[in-house]
């Protein structure tokens, strides 16, 4: 059976975990901070700190710019839970909106429709890894319009006097706009480093900071890190460095538990320097994908690239023509039959029963249930083979056209 998404873990990873393991230190400490640096660097972003999962992320980037019950966070229907979650865990208001009829990103339209004077985030999500339309977003909150509506109750709010613009970058990083690498065109973004993703560290992810000058990054970096580690006004490193008195500590909020470990960032070091030719393999790997569905009608091929923006190349989402979803979900048990492994992207969240009987309709995100009904991912990782992606294409090919012929 040919895997969906396996780990790339090899000798390299081995070694360098086992050195984190050996060396004395395996939680939060030296190399975290190093691979937060290195992060921030090939992003080019003001900041980066590393947690335990982008959903960790951004839950305390929701809680820091202080959103609240009584408050509206605009997210896409088309996404993976992690985005309304959040919004919820805060006790505020996720405003789900339709997507593009372009590509699987929330619309820009339906954005400004939803805008109230409770707004007080959006959260784009990078579906498969390829960019929003940033550019609009960030004029929109800009806006003198928008700008008016918002009403700030907290002093981050006020330090911003607009909309939070927080782009769920879970499948997007190495993904390029307008130039830039995805990350550094929005406040703030957040990737994910769990297993499945382009880039991993078996469990964690990393906010990117962008906010506006005005915003001192480094005390934001500070405020978060205490956020991440229950509230104490120190970490574990700090506190073991040699010297009376440093074990003393005080608690300044009742924080959370979600720091990354150094353990995590070893993987995360070598993953961050091939990164590269890993990206270079998936652009083959799309090509190929390409190349082969040419000539087949049925097949929608997915959009990557664009005049301003790149995919990074995470997931090849595929729609067949036509496909009801049963008839989809038939194509993919005999994709299945074939040995090969695919999945779907997403359940668009109102059919799923926590966000159902919160009172989310399907039947109102008509864009996004279209567009889910008769998608299917295909592998794509490092490792796979030429071999490997014949054997996929002609399975694909083989089950659309006996099911739909
Ligand atoms: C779109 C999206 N957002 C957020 C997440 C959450 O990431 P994590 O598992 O690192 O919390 C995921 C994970 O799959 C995702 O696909």
């Amino acid at each position: 059976m040919i895997p969906f998404s396996p780990p790339r873990m090899d000798q390299q990873i081995v070694e360098e975990v086992g050195k984190v393991l050996l060396s004395g230190w395996i939680t939060t400490g030296p190399r975290t901070k190093e691979f937060e640096k290195r992060l921030a660097s090939y992003i080019g972003c003001r900041k980066v700190i590393c947690l335990n999962s982008a959903t960790a992320g951004m839950e305390l980037v929701l809680r820091w710019f202080g959103v609240k019950e009584g408050d509206e966070v605009i997210i896409p229907a088309y996404t993976y839970c992690s985005t309304a979650n959040v919004v919820m865990h805060c006790g505020a208001t996720p405003v789900m909106v339709d997507i593009d009829e372009k590509d699987f990103n929330i619309s820009v339209a339906n954005i400004k429709k939803a805008i109230t004077s409770k707004t007080k985030a959006i959260i784009p999500v990078d579906i498969s890894g390829f960019p929003c339309d940033y550019e609009e977003i960030n004029e929109l909150v800009a806006s003198k319009e928008i700008k008016s509506l918002f009403s700030p109750h907290s002093d981050e709010q006020a330090t911003l006097g607009r909309i939070l613009v927080m782009a769920d970058a879970a499948h997007s990083i190495g993904a390029s706009y307008q130039g830039k690498i995805n990350g550094s065109v929005t406040d703030v973004a957040v990737f994910s480093f769990h297993a499945v993703k382009n880039l991993t560290t078996a469990e964690g992810g990393a906010v990117c900071l962008n906010l506006p000058e005005r915003f001192d990054v480094d005390e934001v970096y500070r405020l978060l890190n205490v956020k991440s580690l229950h509230g104490q006004s120190k970490d574990a490193l700090a506190k073991a460095k040699a010297g009376g008195g440093n074990w003393r500590y005080d608690v300044v909020e009742p924080g959370y538990k979600c720091n990354m470990m150094d353990i995590q960032a070893a993987i995360g070091l070598v993953e961050l320097g091939r990164y590269e030719s890993n990206l270079n393999r998936r652009r083959e790997i799309f090509a190929i994908y390409n190349q082969a569905f040419e000539n087949e009608d049925l097949i929608i091929q997915p959009t990557f690239k664009s005049d301003k923006k790149e995919s990074s190349y995470h997931l090849y989402m595929i729609r067949v023509k036509n496909a009801t979803e049963a008839q989809r979900d038939e194509i993919i048990n005999r994709i299945f039959e074939q040995q090969v492994s695919v999945n779907v992207h997403f359940q668009p969240l109102p059919l799923l029963t926590a966000y159902k009987s919160r009172g989310f309709k399907m039947a109102d995100y008509p864009m996004a249930f279209s567009k889910y009904q008769n998608e299917i991912t295909l592998p794509v990782y490092f490792n796979l083979t030429d071999d490997n992606l014949n054997t996929i294409t002609n399975a694909v090919i083989n089950a659309v056209n006996s099911v739909m012929c």
